[in-house]
């Protein structure tokens, strides 16, 4: 197979979504558009990606190195149509000996498996393929014209006649060309229809001129939709979701109930994992086999190991790597911070900036303070350390292994090894106070009402 470059048009600012980002940034599934499609686009190992961005857009430019690292850019300073962002990758792809595939920066749930099928549809007499899909409602769409399986033309929803626009199949954008064809037609497009654009559509009438055939690759409506606003964005968040929650399930995760369920698109679950209701995991999880996530999770950055179980309501923040059959319950929140095979840390704490050793059990309550105000420290807890509840633990501070520390105790010292520490005023008892505070309270009480 012939070496693969990509070209990527990231140009809009997308006025539509009323925003500062740049549109391609917007995410879905916590992963910007562009990265889903520069992902795609990875896993076909292009030789050459080249994203076309507009001006002053050095955030597209960091976010596409940071999956493609030796990523090209061009820069497409007025917006005079498709053809002429393609265009822009010339120099990019000067002498470059392969195919080209035109991808979009806002069509983002375009798959792998479907890009290598418009690619094999590439041989010695279709240098050109392009991705078409059945649209619903195919007004705004360019229409492709066919003849024996093969693309002869695409007509703009403006230019189309009548009968034209009747067609019902439709032009995805997405296109694969040889490297060296694209750049021999590309200077013939003209700006002359209804929009005054160059439009990238018309290399298909140009390649059949240059006596080649264009293929036709079929796709799913949903795997080409564009992103204009917001409620688009929200429409793919969806159909991303759906995918992922039955991808979940068809690798051995149980979902209890699915729609509530919410993935990034890097998650990645063991098998035999159960997902109670409403668990949302932001980006960077990984969880290994028989974990439980019980009800109300929010989960990100962290690594999950096998047999543990988190929650309910529980919250893992960057950082938090919980060990074999650990325990994390309620109300407790992990950040930054090691638990070792078998702790537990059931009710009610914050345990940031922190190791815990294997077998420690952490009381309700308990709050590692790593922030003085100014800088995070660190909390070291060794093996099989009990922490009382209600204990602050004042970083930076080391809790020995086997130590014990009695409840509502604030550590601000190191603790030995099998120690116990203890904070903690002498407890005084007053025989039958209560019952004469309530008497003389009451008292007062009623002589007012008299
Ligand atoms: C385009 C296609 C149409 C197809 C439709 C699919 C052309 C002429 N038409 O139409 O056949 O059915 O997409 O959604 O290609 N862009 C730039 N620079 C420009 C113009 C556009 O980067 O100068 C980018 C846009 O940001 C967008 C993409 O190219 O990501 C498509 O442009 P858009 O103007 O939305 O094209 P459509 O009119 O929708
Ligand atoms: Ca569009």
């Amino acid at each position: 197979m012939s070496e693969l470059a990509l070209v990527v048009l990231a140009a809009g600012m997308g006025t539509r979504m009323k925003s500062a980002l740049p549109k391609v940034l917007h995410k879905i599934a916590g992963r910007s558009m562009l990265a889903h499609v520069l992902h795609a686009g990875k896993a076909l190992g292009a030789a050459r990606v080249v994203v076309v961005h507009g001006p002053d857009m050095i955030a597209v430019e960091k976010e596409a190195a940071n999956v493609i690292t030796d990523c090209a850019f061009a820069e497409q300073s007025e917006r005079l149509g498709t053809g002429h962002a393609v265009s822009m990758a010339k120099d990019a792809l000067l002498g470059f000996k392969g195919v080209t595939l035109v991808l979009y920066g806002d069509v983002p749930l375009i798959t792998a498996e479907t890009l290598k099928g418009l690619l094999a549809k590439l041989d010695a007499k279709h240098k050109m393929a392009v991705l078409g899909f059945e649209a619903e409602n195919s007004h705004g769409y360019g229409r492709l014209i066919t003849k024996n399986k093969d693309v002869l033309d695409i007509r703009e929803q403006l230019d189309a006649s009548p009968r034209e626009r009747k067609i019902k199949l439709c032009n995805s954008g997405i296109m694969a060309l040889d490297n060296a064809l694209l750049w021999q037609i590309m200077p013939k497009l003209l700006n002359k229809n209804a929009k005054g654009e160059y439009y990238l559509t018309d290399l298909v009438k140009l390649a059949n001129k240059a006596k080649t055939k264009v293929a036709l690759a079929m796709c799913g409506e949903t795997e080409v939709a564009g992103v204009n606003d917001r409620n688009q964005l929200s429409v793919l968040e969806r159909a991303f979701q759906r995918e992922a929650r039955c991808a979940a399930m068809e690798q051995g995760a149980t979902l209890i109930d699915p729609d509530t369920v919410y993935f990034s698109a890097d998650t990645k679950l063991g098998q035999d994992v159960v997902v109670e209701p409403n668990v949302y995991f932001g980006p960077k999880v990984i969880v290994a086999d028989d974990v439980e996530i019980l009800a109300n999770s929010h989960l990100e950055g962290c690594v999950i190991s096998s047999g543990a179980r988190i929650g309910p309501f529980a919250r893992l923040r960057p950082g938090a790597e919980i060990g074999e059959n650990a325990h994390i319950g309620n109300f407790v929140e992990i950040k930054k911070a090691k638990v070792g095979k078998g702790a537990k840390a059931n009710h009610l704490s914050y345990i940031g900036d922190a190791v815990v050793g294997p077998g420690s059990n952490i009381g309700a309550g308990t709050i590692t303070c790593n922030y003085d105000g100014y800088e995070k420290h660190l909390t070291e807890i060794g093996a099989h350390v009990f922490v009382g509840s209600n204990s602050s633990l004042v970083a930076p501070v080391k809790i020995g292994a086997g130590a014990n520390i009695a409840a509502s105790s604030v550590i601000t010292r190191d603790v030995p090894a099998d120690a116990l520490a203890m904070t903690r005023p002498e407890l005084q008892i007053k025989e039958g106070w209560a019952k004469r505070y309530r008497a003389v309270k009451q008292a007062a009480k009623d002589s007012k009402r008299k």
